[in-house]
């Protein structure tokens, strides 16, 4: 944080991606009436990530972030909520279980609804129209009406996070990511397919860890870690106008926090070291994510790096490292040396999604599993190499069987891609997909020590 931050520092520079809706008396009403809403997370839990991350950085630990590219108003429904939170627990168990480390568990939910565009518009059939924004600024439908901004969104952005998050909470302290329901998160369709005969057989193996626990006297009821309650949620901060809005001051440090999520991340697209995003992150206390794309240099990764952590502290920044499987070799290792050399403390994760989007010649974006595969094998490669510590993934996910990414066991293929095709904006791993990446991953991360 520079000497002059305040909540509004950010207000006098330029901001990128924003709504042009700054002006509009619609708009502040809006903000001003999110600026009264209760908070979404508090400073202890945030805090508590913090530590983890900090110890993931440090090779005690992995980090698994992961959900939809955009969660929509459309889809807000109990179960499709609970079947993300059980392949990111049964994902954790297999990383947990197979590389013997504490997985932080970190969901893309609960507030990830705006999204940066390459282009302002969009034209089919020579019809132009502004680009969907994320349902927090428009809606997907290809229309006038549809791709017009509105503010009144943001509050609805609020609302469904505030409820996701409840569920999630809910569902999690509740007892439900308790190891004793290893076999619970198996959803019938994973449980058929060989990876989920394969994690059949860890949580087998969970149970007679456990049974041998309870004739030893330990418990759920007495040991809290058994209960896996800890899930923490991120998204793009990228609208800064409602990211400000739900920033307070902690009346305990007097530090501020970003209550709108446990941890936010910087995209690709909007982090110029002198822009509104950075100065607006680098004021609150949050763990921050900054997305490191082919196109950063060394000289300004140093430079996020001091605005962004400028006390030099374990877990505040994590960077997520998504050059495609073809540029990583050549972009990561100078970027990872200037890192060490500088002694900057920062926790290095993967995202194999963002670099390896293509559209097929039937018209669909996607990725292969293949290439994101390739991408995490060569970013474990390059860490074994420099000696430094890859500490975690970050993957577009859901727990839904979509058939939006190429490949995979079920060798999904151009021609499926339209069978179920359900995301708002990038393709996602479906849950076996998912599963099955688990697997691979903890064989990297095994191989690596
Ligand atoms: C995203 O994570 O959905 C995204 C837009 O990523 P990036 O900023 O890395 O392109
Ligand atoms: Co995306």
């Amino acid at each position: 944080m520079g000497k002059s931050w305040t909540p509004d520092s950010w207000k006098i520079l330029p901001a990128e991606q924003q709504p042009d809706w700054e002006k509009s008396e619609a708009y502040s009403k809006v903000i001003s009436e999110i600026s009264g809403y209760p908070p979404l997370v508090f400073a202890g839990e945030v805090r508590a990530l913090k530590q983890q991350l900090g110890d993931a950085a440090q090779g005690n630990g992995f980090l698994i972030q992961g959900g939809d590219c955009a969660e929509t108003f459309d889809d807000f429904r109990a179960d499709s909520i609970r079947d993300k939170l059980k392949i990111l627990l049964q994902m954790s168990v297999v990383l947990t279980y197979g590389a013997s480390c504490n997985v932080v568990k970190l969901g893309r939910i609960a507030g990830q609804f705006a999204k940066p565009r390459s282009a302002n518009t969009e034209t089919r059939d020579g019809i132009e129209l502004p680009s969907y924004r994320g349902d927090a600024v428009n809606d997907i439908n290809f229309n006038e009406d549809s791709r017009k901004q509105n503010p009144k969104r943001l509050l609805r952005t609020y609302n469904q996070s505030a409820a996701t998050l409840n569920l999630l909470r809910a569902f999690t302290t509740g007892g439900f990511a308790d190891l004793n329901k290893v076999h619970v998160w198996n959803q019938e369709f994973i449980a058929q397919s060989p990876q989920g005969k394969r994690y059949e057989e860890i949580a087998n193996s969970i149970d007679d860890a456990l049974i041998f626990m309870k004739a030893v006297g330990i418990n759920s009821d007495n040991t809290s870690a058994l209960k896996l309650a800890e899930f923490f949620t991120s998204h793009e901060a990228l609208l800064l106008g409602y990211e400000h809005a739900l920033t307070r001051q902690d009346s305990l440090t007097g530090k501020w926090y970003n209550c709108s999520a446990h941890f936010l991340w910087i995209g690709d697209r909007t982090r110029q070291p002198n822009g509104a995003h950075v100065e607006f992150l680098s004021g609150v206390d949050n763990p921050i994510g900054i997305k490191v794309g082919p196109t950063i240099n060394e000289e300004e990764l140093i430079t996020l790096c001091e605005k962004l952590n400028p006390e030099n502290e374990w877990g505040k920044l994590t960077l997520i490292s998504r050059m495609g499987a073809d540029t990583v070799r050549s972009k990561l290792p100078p970027l990872i040396k200037t890192i060490k050399e500088s002694g900057q403390k920062v926790l290095w994760v993967c995202d194999p999604m963002h670099g390896n989007t293509y559209k097929t010649d039937n018209g669909y974006k996607t990725r292969h599993f293949d290439t994101i595969l390739e991408e995490l094998e060569h970013f474990f490669a390059i860490h074994r190499a420099e000696e430094t510590i890859p500490g975690g993934v970050h993957f577009e996910l859901t727990g839904d069987n979509v058939t939006e990414c190429l490949g995979g066991a079920r060798e999904i293929s151009d021609s499926d891609l339209n069978s179920r095709y359900e995301t708002a904006c990038d393709p996602r791993l479906n849950n076996e997909q998912s599963l099955e990446l688990a697997f691979l991953v903890t064989d990297l991360l095994r191989n690596g020590r």
